[in-house]
């Protein structure tokens, strides 16, 4: 998977640093050619040598050691590279590469490079929750670095939480799809929709649904991988918000409806996965609902349909629908793609097991205006969100 590819392996000075040796050598087992720097205080924690073991090139630790050929070295490793991963990185490597500081082999080299570059930090839970590192890293996100979440656990420094070195399984898949993903929607601004809207009965109850945002979320994290800038409008989920995505939270359909509105200007791209609800109470409740004998009957009036009222306005956006049906998928997502004037629709059986709101894969049909449907095997929602892109780009490579 990484054959005749370059990675250069930064390796920053926390404890973690010895699970670097495990992602050097998985790189070298898929084909890559890996070179290695190491900070100064990564080698208080692991030795060079079993780098220069694994990878079969010198690593490279201090910006004067003697040069074995006549380059410059920073310069030639950054050129090099096909992809730049930093595992660990710690909230010092990250604050110097947000902040500009290039005073190492590993700092000058990132500045150096225009290769994509990846970290996986990993450091004290508290540390990774400073605003001040969270803000480095959402600059560094923002500028297109691509984050491999630390995951929570146990940390060698005892606490609890979330700071721990991202599994090595998940570091590779993020170098591969990295190194092999292209570029291909750099120049775009696409909005996504995701998760249920809740709809206010009182200060204490609502109706919603059962989405959990993870469909939504995927296509949003892909979008930005393949080099869109990406606005994810999100109702209450308990996902993360993708790194370099600007995410803006809501809670009822008309929050969503009002948001969507204002980003829909220049979009070029909307993909609306949210189960948005059709209806709302008619009347909210500023106190709690007491109840007394008796039914209670709770009036509802319709929210408005925020996709077919972006159809009516469409020009030469490109508009992509979810359709979410327990019976008669395709006569229901079809009359769905003409009413709401859309590109395609992607139409998911929800009684389905495996399908549809809360699994981490999905089994859909995309339907076409012309009649087309292509049927897609059961995929995770990441393949999903990337199978929906390539639709994409083709219909702006067609325009
Ligand atoms: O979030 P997950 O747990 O991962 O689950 C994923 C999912 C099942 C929510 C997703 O795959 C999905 O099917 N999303 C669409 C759900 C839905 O509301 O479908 P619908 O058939 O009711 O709506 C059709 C389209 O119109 C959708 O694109 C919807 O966003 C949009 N709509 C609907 C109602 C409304 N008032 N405004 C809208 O914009």
């Amino acid at each position: 998977m990484l054959a005749n590819k370059c990675i250069v392996v930064g390796v920053s000075g926390g404890i973690a640093a010895y699970k670097a040796a495990e992602v050097v050598s998985r790189l070298v087992k898929l084909g890559a050619e890996v070179h290695v720097i190491m900070t100064e205080s990564a080698q208080k924690f692991i030795a060079p040598l079993t780098f220069q073991t694994l990878s079969r090139q010198r690593v490279v630790t201090c910006m004067w050691d003697e040069p074995k050929e006549w380059e410059v070295q920073h310069v030639a490793l950054a050129d090099k590279a096909d992809a730049f991963l930093i595992a660990p990185a710690t909230a010092n490597i990250i604050g110097k590469i947000a902040n500009g500081i290039a005073d190492d082999m590993l700092s000058t080299t990132v500045m150096a490079t225009s290769a994509p570059v990846i970290m996986a930090p990993a450091m004290n839970v508290h540390m990774y929750a400073n605003p001040v590192v969270q803000d480095n890293i959402g600059k560094l996100a923002r500028l297109g670095v691509h984050f491999v979440e630390p995951g929570v656990g146990l940390l060698a420094c005892g606490y609890s939480g979330k700071g721990r070195l991202a599994e090595v399984e998940e570091i590779i898949n993020k170098v591969v799809a990295v190194v092999n993903s292209c570029q291909d929607l750099a120049g775009k601004k696409v909005l996504v929709t995701a998760g249920p809207t809740r709809e206010v009965i009182d200060p204490v109850r609502f109706i919603s649904n059962r989405s959990t945002g993870k469909m939504g979320y995927a296509i949003a994290r892909a979008a930005r991988e393949r080099g869109a800038e990406v606005v994810l409008v999100s109702g209450p989920t308990n996902l993360d918000a993708p790194a370099g995505v600007q995410v803006i939270q809501v809670g009822a359909a008309l929050e969503m409806y009002q948001q969507v509105q204002e980003h829909y200007p220049d979009a070029h791209v909307v993909i609306k996965s949210a189960a948005v609800a059709d209806y709302r109470p008619k009347e909210v409740s500023d106190r709690k609902v007491k109840k007394k004998e008796g039914d209670l009957t709770i009036e509802l009036e319709r929210n408005p349909d925020i996709l077919l009222e972006l159809g009516q306005n469409k020009g030469d956006k490109i508009l992509v629908g979810f359709a979410a049906e327990t019976n008669d998928l395709v006569a229901y997502a079809r009359d769905k793609i003409t009413r709401k004037n859309l590109d395609f629709i992607v139409a998911n059986d929800v009684t389905q097991p495996g399908a549809g709101f809360g699994a981490d894969t999905n089994i859909v049909k995309l339907l076409f205006p012309g009649g087309q449907i292509e049927e897609l095997p059961q995929l995770t929602k990441d393949q999903v969100a990337n199978v929906i892109l390539d639709k994409v780009v083709g219909l702006i490579n067609k325009v």
